[in-house]
């Protein structure tokens, strides 16, 4: 994971730069580093698309994409005119032979007015529908087979199902080595996950705790206000399980839960990743009900705004069964989490927004405080909160001040901001400079997106034999269906609420 700049010339090729990732978030990370002089003096980036775009307004529309997303916000004329003087496009369709040999002869341009060959990387910024006519291109030319300096960035999802995955694992190696394919999971380069390694295994004290003797269980959160927005026709055909909880929930699971590394080489972090997925339990096809639930929003009110149902939404079926929520509870069998269950929820129109992690802990085995002393008495809880407010806070009991003796939940924290005076970098600023350095630890290896998939093979297919009957199941702007409830109270317990900044209290949301 370096933090360091890079050094030797590179050449961005994003294929989809038309579209909205280019706009909102490859090219605002993009321009953040460039800002920092974390990219090579000699860098470009090669945007290309079936829109008739041009160059001059290509750039214009990525300037206000920058003003609005990035991190450094509006870029001021100078520092714009100097980064994009390296912006560049290139008109084709993706299925056209020639647009590969015309990207290759720019490449060749590039390289010849820098005066030395440079890392290409071609981002993947298209639907996945399109990735086979691109790697079939790319293949016909000679870039591929540079292993060294050619590397390919793929986004999610990747694959649709177990098959899908490895049939276009097979695709990118017929043509890519696997250390050539970056598969982009962008939790991976949230600053706050990769702390969680920070946390684990820089610190003594919270090693010895951090297994099935002092925690109870672990939750890992992540709700959503936004519904579907404009990703109708692409969220029908994934829904909550596959958009989220198979790659972003599994992987904040795989970094709370693998063993410490050697090193943080990138295989041997990878490794260890891998190895919390392949101990995880399969939940039996006959029993999916007990640990998985499902839900889809109708309308409600977000905010004291009226947003409409799933079904309403544009590019949705009137009748869709898409999930729009999924919680599932899983177990890991091995010596430290043997018997600990991990629950995960994720949900579009939620009441907040927030992604976070609760370790909690088991209570204490003796308890010598009169009764009258604990009326509010809560397990230790260790919240790792990946976004907004990212920090780690762990909640104690205390005294609380005065006779007689009453004890009081409190809490010992740490936020980014306040610790270190700077909001951290956006993930894709980390990623894509890894990329260019050719760090590839923050990536999903093909053995890691097939081991996730398969884990969610018995549900996706449970779910997709038996409808529910009872779509839409949860009103927007409140904490999704009945079911997600009744699958953590029936282990008498209840999920945490994210406590946002004008909350004082966590809210339990058993009913
Ligand atoms: C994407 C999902 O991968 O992650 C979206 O496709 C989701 O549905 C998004 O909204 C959440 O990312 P973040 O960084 O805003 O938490």
């Amino acid at each position: 994971m370096p933090a360091e700049a890079a050094r030797d010339p590179a050449v961005i090729v994003i294929l989809g730069a038309g579209g909205d990732l280019t706009w909102r978030k490859l090219v605002p990370a993009l321009h953040s580093l460039g800002a920092e002089q974390r990219l090579p003096s000699r860098f470009a980036v090669l945007g290309v698309d079936r829109r008739e775009l041009g160059e001059s307004a290509f750039r214009s529309r990525l300037r206000e994409g920058v003003a609005r997303f990035s991190r450094i916000g509006d870029p001021g004329d100078e520092s714009w005119a100097r980064f994009e003087s390296a912006l560049h496009y290139e008109l084709g369709e993706f299925a056209d032979p020639a647009l590969y040999e015309r990207i290759s002869s720019r490449i060749d341009a590039l390289e010849k007015s820098w005066g030395s060959p440079a890392t290409r990387l071609f981002y993947l910024a298209i639907p996945p529908q399109l990735i086979e006519p691109i790697v079939l291109g790319l293949r016909r030319t000679d870039l591929p087979r540079d292993r060294a300096r050619t590397r390919i960035v793929v986004e999610k999802p990747f694959g649709h199902d177990l098959a899908s995955a490895r049939a276009l694992d097979a695709l990118l190696t017929s043509t890519f080595e696997e250390s050539q394919i970056y598969r982009i999971d962008h939790y991976l380069g949230k600053e706050t996950v990769q702390n969680i390694l920070a946390f684990r295994f820089a610190n003594a004290v919270f090693e010895p705790i951090w297994n099935r003797r002092y925690v109870d269980h672990v939750q890992i959160s992540v709700p959503e206000t936004l519904g579907v927005e404009h990703r109708g026709a692409y969220y029908e055909h994934a829904g909550a399980l596959r958009d989220m909880i198979q790659n972003h929930l599994v992987q904040l699971l795989c970094f709370v839960a693998m063993e410490p590394p050697v090193s943080f080489d990138a295989q041997e972090i990878r490794n260890k990743k891998v190895d919390v997925l392949h101990a995880m339990r399969k939940v039996p096809a006959s029993e999916v009900q007990g640990f998985a639930a499902r839900g889809q929003y109708d309308a409600g009110w977000i905010r004291g705004v009226r947003v409409p149902g799933y079904r309403g939404e544009a590019g949705v079926a009137k009748t869709s069964v898409t999930e729009t929520f999924a919680a599932v509870k899983l177990f890991i069998d091995n010596w430290r989490w043997q018997g600990v269950p991990f629950y995960l929820r994720t949900g579009k129109r939620l009441p907040i927004t927030a992604s976070e992690i609760s370790i909690v802990f088991r209570p204490v085995p003796h308890q010598a405080f009169p009764a009258s002393a604990i009326t509010d008495l809560r397990s230790n809880r260790l919240l790792l909160r990946i976004q907004p407010r990212e920090g780690i806070s762990l909640q104690c009991q205390a005294k609380r001040p005065g006779l007689p003796v009453r004890l009081g939940a409190v809490d010992m924290a740490f936020r980014y901001r306040e610790a270190f005076g700077a909001d951290p970098p956006d993930a894709y600023e980390t990623l894509l400079l890894d990329v260019v350095l050719g760090d590839a630890t923050l990536f999903m290896r093909a053995d890691q997106v097939e081991a996730a998939w398969d884990l969610m093979m018995p549900i996706l297919e449970r779910w997709e034999s038996t409808p529910p009957s009872d779509f839409p199941n949860y009103r927007a702007g409140t904490w999704g269906p009945d079911g997600a409830q009744s699958l953590i109270a029936q282990d008498g317990r209840s999920w945490f609420v994210p406590n946002l900044p004008d909350e004082e209290e966590e809210r339990d949301t058993t009913p």
